[in-house]
């Protein structure tokens, strides 16, 4: 069988580089109906928003399969599991806690503690309770007060079992996706609309940061950030120009203010009622130290100049080869970011929450040959060994996902998984890809 495999002296192969597989709770947990609607559900009830016209009612069902689905990461052999706490499970709609939701999580914890798996706790995947939508969402200041109210409460109720929280999973697609463009719940559309989300989402950032601080100071604090490098088709001046406002609008713009408490050149270049509302002292709050910063990483994009009023770059289509939701497959991407990004901020140290790949899938006689998945991984895993090697302090490394899931607008016709889930029966089948990894895992050494 296929195999991942690294350098032989790469400070991947040691037992101190960790390793982990990724979820979020809307995407498997299913049991819809035990906690408050989200906006996904709102977004899954509207026609022509989902793919298969899905939504997620029951998903994975991993509200009533979680020991199953433990039992295989154990069996994995990871060393950490990074999985989402969803809002509208432990909330009530007057903003106190709901304890039947996170007893749920709680005996996941426990669970996890006791298989010696550390727990890697996103704070927000996307599933914002729908009553607080109502009010404006993230377009409304006070949902960032809500989230930081939130956040005590959940860290109070989880005690000292987590080991790592994550603020925010991705500000980028909920504030671009969901309120720019309108692609992802809750389907809101307009420059405005999408920059005053962002803003809004990192100001939650900074407060649920002071909480955290407060409540969990001995857990790893941070965020996940997702980075699609930018290239230009050309090297003339104008592509190159445009490619870098292009890299400043879709990945700096969450960074740098965590970073450098500012905004990226191009807020000037905004229309002045296209700018958020940013208050004295807001960035000061976005600007908290973090302990470590998460990188999701897919794939790249190529730019040139604008064509349209308006705009300030051309966005090209994915070019060859891809992956079945149609993103190229880029590994140098990874090295290079990487690089680019240490090179010119002061990173606290990074782990790869994110990375892998949507395939075409067969399961045949009990098995998925999910070869170019495994290439993929094999590429992306080489890739970050050179960042490591270039200097970049990379601490980990989570494969996403365990399981396949819902994939959001795509609902569930895309599968990242390491294991196959058929949705009829919600049998699980470990994929060629989660033997290689499994494999890979096993064959770590211990440091020197
Ligand atoms: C990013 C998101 O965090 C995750 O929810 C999604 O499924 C993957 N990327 C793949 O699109």
């Amino acid at each position: 069988m296929q195999k991942l495999a690294l350098p032989f002296n790469s400070p991947m192969q040691q037992k101190d580089f960790l390793y982990g597989v990724a979820t979020a709770s809307f995407q498997i947990e299913g049991s819809a109906d035990s906690r408050l609607p989200c906006i996904w559900d709102t977004f899954c009830a509207t026609p022509n928003k989902i793919a298969d016209a899905s939504d997620g009612l029951i998903a994975c069902d991993h509200v009533n399969r979680w020991q199953e689905d433990l039992d295989i990461i154990e069996s994995l052999g990871v060393d950490a599991y990074r999985f989402s706490i969803s809002w509208p499970r432990v909330i009530k709609e007057d903003g106190s806690l709901n304890q039947e939701g996170a007893n749920f999580y709680i005996q996941l914890l426990d669970q996890l503690k006791s298989k010696n798996i550390k727990s890697y706790v996103t704070l927000y995947h996307w599933d914002l309770p729908q009553h607080l939508e109502d009010n404006g969402g993230w377009l409304n200041r006070e949902t960032a007060y809500k989230y930081a109210e939130y956040v005590d409460l959940i860290t109070k109720a989880l005690g000292n079992r987590v080991h790592s929280y994550a603020t925010f999973n991705e500000p980028y697609c909920s504030a671009f996706l969901g309120y720019e463009i309108g692609v992802h719940a809750p389907g809101k559309v307009g420059r405005k609309h999408g920059r005053t989300a962002a803003h809004h989402i990192l100001l939650a950032h900074g407060l649920g940061m002071q909480v955290l601080q407060k409540n969990s100071p001995d857990t790893i604090n941070g965020i996940v950030l997702n980075f699609t490098p930018c290239y230009p088709v050309s090297q003339s001046k104008a592509d190159l120009a445009a490619t870098q406002l292009a890299n400043q609008y879709i990945n700096l713009w969450y960074l740098q203010p965590l970073m450098e408490k500012s905004y990226p050149a191009i807020i000037d270049l905004l229309d002045e009622n296209d700018k958020p509302d940013i208050h004295p002292g807001d960035l000061d709050i976005i600007g908290h130290k973090i302990d470590f910063l998460g990188v999701n990483f897919y794939t790249r994009l190529t730019y040139s100049a604008p064509t349209e009023t308006g705009s300030f770059y051309t966005e090209h289509e994915h070019l060859y080869p891809r992956t079945d939701i149609g993103w190229e497959i880029f590994p140098q991407a990874l090295t290079d970011y990487l690089v680019e990004l240490d090179a010119r901020f002061s990173l606290p140290p990074i782990y790869i929450t994110e990375n892998g790949a949507a395939m075409a899938d067969k399961l045949e006689n009990g098995q998925v040959h999910d070869t170019d998945r495994v290439n993929y991984y094999d590429q992306h895993l080489n890739a970050l060994h050179k960042a490591i090697d270039q200097g970049v302090n990379i601490k980990g490394y989570f494969a996403w996902s365990l399981i396949d899931n819902f994939e959001w607008a795509e609902g569930y016709l895309k599968r990242f998984g390491l294991v196959h889930v058929d949705y009829k029966t919600q049998k699980r089948t470990l994929k060629d890809s989660a033997k290689a990894y499994q494999t890979l895992l096993a064959s770590r050494i211990e440091q020197l």
